[in-house]
Formats: structure tokens, sequence, C-alpha cells
């Protein structure tokens, strides 16, 4: 089996041209505006910088380019027919990736969905699942003669929990009521939208956020605080698309606080797209203990203590603790738990970059967490995951969402004062590393 080497970016982090040819605001340009302070109105101007771009991305030696659709460049407002000229920015992309020998890994949904889907009620309102599928086949009615690898979402859990629920991301609501709603809205998207893209030579997929949560000691409340955090995050979205049921644990925890997931007949049946791949996006995992600082079991509306921990290692610069040990036993665990083919779909690392005069970015740190992860995931492989790709996160500096661009996790550097793109000795050393082989 040929493993695929790739790196990744997504749409709003990078194109910029956020008002051109009839593209209208996400959410995300909502709220980079008003809440983050900086938004991706220019970005890494990639829109206009497309052909050099492939060719940065042909210079690493990769096999594969991840990227996303911008929803509403492509269907504005969310609604009604496709806008030429955005659809024909993605297939200018798609020529240009397999002219120079590069695969293109499409994701539809990276987070931008069109601001009028929010005020018409967002993910939490059913029929913004509906109107995903819809845009969906918009792009597969385009791309589908040459694009074979295809997911749904992107890590539905940050949309729906970061978004509604934390409200530290797009559009910033804060119920857990909604990010239920969302959540199994997504996963009815997912379900609607893998239905129009399954074709027998394509492969359909999703890439969730995967962390690992493991237990803080081996007390049983850290081993449930540890089972309550994995099923929250990772069983809530994996278990339907697999196996077409919620886990059973996570339904009877959400009653027991009142809560219920908005699921009507037949939804499950929609939802059960088993991905032909499914994309792991890993940064780091945690630890996770059944009692809080005072040790209370229980919080003041009585329910359990779910309380993360980070281990006991060195960091990043986001303050995310380095796991690659981690890595190997999730990727094992999907294996044996899921029997699905895994991608790594991201997997990357911010680091406080000081280029020299030149703009070169001696990266050590970044380039020794990607050497980690990189023989972590193989040794999963290696001891039967059936593990198809890696890409890095990402092909260069971007737009990191809520902590705008002072957080860089590009292989290559962006200057955005000049939009100059210099590789980083990571991104050196990945093109070496690709060169060695899986
Ligand atoms: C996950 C997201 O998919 C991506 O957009 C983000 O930049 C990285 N993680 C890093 O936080």
């Amino acid at each position: 089996m040929t493993f695929t080497w790739g790196v990744a970016t997504s749409a709003y982090q990078i194109e910029g041209a956020a008002a051109e040819d009839g593209r209208t605001p996400s959410i995300w340009d909502t709220f980079g505006h008003r809440v983050v302070g900086e938004h991706g109105d220019v970005a890494c101007d990639h829109y206009h910088r497309m052909p050099a771009d492939v060719q940065l991305i042909k210079s690493l030696g990769v096999d594969a380019y991840r990227f996303s659709v911008s929803w509403p460049r492509v269907q504005p407002g969310g609604r009604g027919p496709a806008n030429p000229a955005g659809l024909a920015f993605y297939d200018r992309l798609v020529d240009e990736l397999l002219g120079n020998g590069i695969a293109p890994w499409l994701t539809l949904y990276h987070w931008d969905l069109p601001q009028e889907l929010e005020d018409a009620g967002g993910w939490p309102e059913r029929d913004t699942a509906y109107r995903f599928a819809d845009f969906s086949a918009l792009v597969f009615d385009r791309l589908q003669d040459r694009v074979k690898n295809w997911q749904t979402l992107n890590e539905p859990w940050c949309a729906a929990y970061l978004g509604y629920q934390h409200g530290v991301h797009a559009p910033g609501r804060r119920s857990m009521r909604d990010a239920l709603a969302a959540t199994h809205h997504l996963l009815l998207g997912h379900g609607l939208a893998a239905s129009v893209l399954k074709k027998p030579d394509n492969s359909v997929g999703i890439a969730l956020n995967i962390g690992t949560a493991t237990p803080h000691t081996d007390d049983p409340l850290d081993i449930a605080a540890a089972r309550r955090a994995d099923g929250n995050v990772t069983r809530i979205f994996l278990d339907p698309i697999v196996f077409g049921h919620y886990p059973a644990d996570v339904l009877a925890d959400l009653h027991q606080q009142g809560h219920t997931l908005p699921i009507l007949d037949g939804d499950l049946a929609i939802i059960a797209q088993r991905p032909d791949v499914l994309g792991v996006n890993f940064y780091f995992g945690q630890d996770f203990a059944g009692r809080d600082e005072q040790g209370h079991t229980h919080d003041a509306q009585g329910l359990p203590i779910v309380r993360e921990i980070k281990p006991d290692v060195p960091t990043t610069a986001m303050g995310w603790p380095i796991t690659a040990d981690r890595f190997t036993t999730l990727l094992l665990r999907l294996h044996h738990d899921y029997g699905v083919p895994l991608a790594v779909t991201e997997n990357g690392a911010v680091y406080d970059d000081e280029p020299s005069s030149d703009g070169f970015v001696a990266d050590a740190e970044r380039t020794a967490y990607l050497a980690a992860h990189i023989e972590a995931a193989l040794a999963a492989r290696e001891q039967g995951a059936d593990l198809r790709g890696y890409f890095a996160w990402s092909l260069m500096d971007n737009f990191e969402w809520a902590e705008g661009y002072g957080r860089r996790f590009g292989l290559v550097a962006v200057d955005y004062e000049t939009q100059t793109r210099t590789p980083k000795q990571s991104a050196l050393w990945f093109r070496d590393r690709i060169k060695s082989g899986a």
C-alpha cells in the first residue's frame, strides 16, 4: 500500500480575497473582525498567488495537498446556485496541482459557514445540514472528474463546541444545547454529503480532532473522567459514523445532565457513512482526573468532575504538551476499535520562530516535533494500523483562528508585509524525510 505524504491548509486561513469575485462573509469574517481583532481579509493572499504556492508545495516533494473549499466563495450566502468565479478558483487549483503531480485532498467544510446561514440559526438548525449537502453537490459536480480524495468536515467537535458552547470560535455562542444540536446536524451533514460523494473510485472520509484521554491515575474516578472526555470529544462523532449509533454511556451522561440530541427517525442511517479513510488530526494528549483541585468529585450542579491535566512533559509555544508516544497508542486504538483505514490529516507545532536577516527560520524544535510524531505514526503502522498517509500542518504560516497571526504553524515562513514565503529548516527536513520513505 502506498503511503501519501502531504501538507495541509484551509481556505479561510490562507486565501484572503475576502470580498472578491462574489464571495460573501462567513462566520469567521464576522468573528475575526468583531472579536479576535484579526481576520482573513488578506491572510496569505493565496487566492492571488495560487500558482506560485503550488510550486512551493511541489518543491517540498509531497504527494498530496490537503486544502478546503470556501463555502461562501462557491455558494455566496449558502443557498442557491454556484458562483462561477468561486468554483473556477478551485478548478484552477486542482488543475495546477494535478499538472504538477500533486494529488488534491479536498475538505468541504473547514469552519467557514456563510454568515447568512448562521443568521438563520447556524449548525444548531437542522436545515444547515441540508444546505451543506447542496453545497457539497455543487463542488462535487464540478471537481469529481479530477478529485478522488474527499473529506466532508474538518474537526466538527471544534465547530460545535468551541463555536457554540465555549464561544471562543465563531460564531461565539455559549450554549450546551446549541453545541449538541450542532453536533448532530454536523454529523447529519457528513452523512448527506458523503452519500453524494461516494463513487467506486473515490475515497470519502472526515477529519476529526482526536485527542488521547488518559486517566491521570488508576483511581476509578480518573478512569471515569477519561472515559467521559473521550466520549464527549471522540466517540460522540466516530461511533455514529462507523457503527450507526451514539455511544450509550455518552447518551446516559447527557441524559443525567438534562440534555438530549435532536435525533429524528432515520438520521442515524444517514449518518452511518463509514469513512474510506478516517482523517486524524493530532496535536497532543491530555490526562483527566475525576476530582477538582479541592478534591470535589461533583460540581455545583451535581455533575461529575472531568478535570483536564496537562501531562508533565515539555510543551510547544502554544502550551500544548508534546506527547508523541501517545500518538502510536491512539492510532493503534483507532485501528482496533473502529477497523477503518487511517490518515494523519494534520499534525504540527507552534514555536516562536526567529527569522535571520534573510528570512530563514532554523526551527529545530518544530523539526524535532515533526520527526517524533512521524516516527510515532509509522510505529503504529509497523504494528498493524492501516495508516495510509501523513499531512503536516501547515504548508505555511497562516491565520490561526482565535490566536490570529502570532501563532505560526508553517513549514514555510510567511512575511505578511511582503507576502514572501521562505521554507524553514523543518520544510527542508520534511522534504528529505519524504525521500527516505515510510
Ligand atoms: C486544527 C484545525 O483544523 C486547523 O485549522 C488549525 O490551524 C490547527 N488545528 C492548529 O490549531
